[in-house]
Order: C-alpha cells, then sequence, then structure tokens
C-alpha cells in the first residue's frame, strides 16, 4: 500500500509515495487501508531468498505474522504467451516505454519462471523509480 504523509511511518518506512512514482501503474494502486506494512519501499530491504520464504509461508520468517501464505506462487509457472502483448498494450494506450526489443524479447525474458519469480522480482523494484 502507498500511505500518505506522516512522520512516524516516514522513519519507519522511508519518503512517503509521491505521485510520479507510480505514473506507469493501471490501475493505480493507492489506497486508504493498510492491512501489513507500506510496502512502497520495500525494494532492496530483504533478501529475494526472504521474500520467497516469506510469501510460501510467512510464519517460517515472522513467527508472529498474520499475513496469508501464497504456496502455490512456486509452482504457478508463466507461459510467457501473452507476455509481449501486454507490455504493447502498456506502452500503446498508457504511454509506458518499453521498447520493440522489450516486447520482442518478453517471452523469453520470463521463460521458466514462477510467479513467485515475478512478484519478488515486483518487491525487489519498490521504491527504486525515483532516485
Ligand atoms: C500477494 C500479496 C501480498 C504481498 C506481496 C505481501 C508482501 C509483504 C511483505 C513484503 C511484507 C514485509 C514488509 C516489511 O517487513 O516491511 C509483508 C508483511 C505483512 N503482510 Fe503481507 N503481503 C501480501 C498480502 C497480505 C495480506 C492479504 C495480508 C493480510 C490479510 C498481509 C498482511 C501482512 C502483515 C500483517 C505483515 C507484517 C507481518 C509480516 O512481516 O509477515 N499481507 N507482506
Amino acid at each position: 500500500q502507498m500511505i500518505r504523509p506522516f512522520r512516524a511511518e516516514t522513519e519507519r518506512y522511508g519518503h512517503y509515495s509521491v505521485a510520479g512514482e507510480s505514473v506507469w501503474e493501471h490501475p493505480f494502486l493507492w489506497g486508504s487501508k493498510r492491512t501489513g506494512p507500506d510496502l512502497a519501499r520495500v525494494g532492496g530491504r530483504y533478501s529475494d531468498d526472504w521474500h520467497r520464504a516469506h510469501l510460501i509461508n510467512p510464519r517460517d520468517v515472522v513467527p508472529e505474522s498474520n499475513m496469508p501464505s501464497f504456496p502455490w506462487l512456486e509452482t504457478n509457472v508463466l507461459s510467457g504467451e501473452l507476455t509481449g502483448k501486454k507490455l504493447a498494450l502498456f506502452r500503446d494506450h498508457f504511454g509506458v516505454p518499453y521498447t520493440d526489443a522489450d516486447i520482442q524479447g518478453a517471452s523469453e525474458a520470463v521463460k521458466g519462471k514462477t510467479e513467485l519469480d515475478a512478484l519478488v522480482a515486483y518487491l525487489q523494484s519498490l521504491g527504486h523509480a525515483l532516485k
């Protein structure tokens, strides 16, 4: 979730979310309710292995966690069939700056990857859109 500015929040999570960071999000993901911690700057805070363990069973790394387990992410393999089409759609309708090479290479780039690989890569990117 992306969180509005409160001093205690910036001390815990880093700079509050600014609009420019979400410019390529369609639909945008800003909300007004918090269920877990602010993830807007979680990228780089934990290792990929920590995220994998945490998503498969949060209690393996955070014993008191009430977050649900998402074990199927590890076994759902991406087909990659529509990945290039999705990138082209985001470029052509929303102006996301994917290149022709990104679009042509999309299926190959996700070949053999699981939903868990994809989600961890996304989480590790959060908070790095602005320098
Ligand atoms: C696919 C969806 C989800 C993802 C990717 C996700 C990801 C994460 C991550 C990365 C953290 C660690 C944040 C930090 O330590 O700063 C976290 C913590 C937490 N999440 Fe989630 N979460 C998801 C779904 C949920 C749901 C559905 C709930 C509650 C119903 C939830 C509740 C929590 C809680 C309470 C914590 C703090 C305890 C802990 O570290 O496990 N999460 N989540």
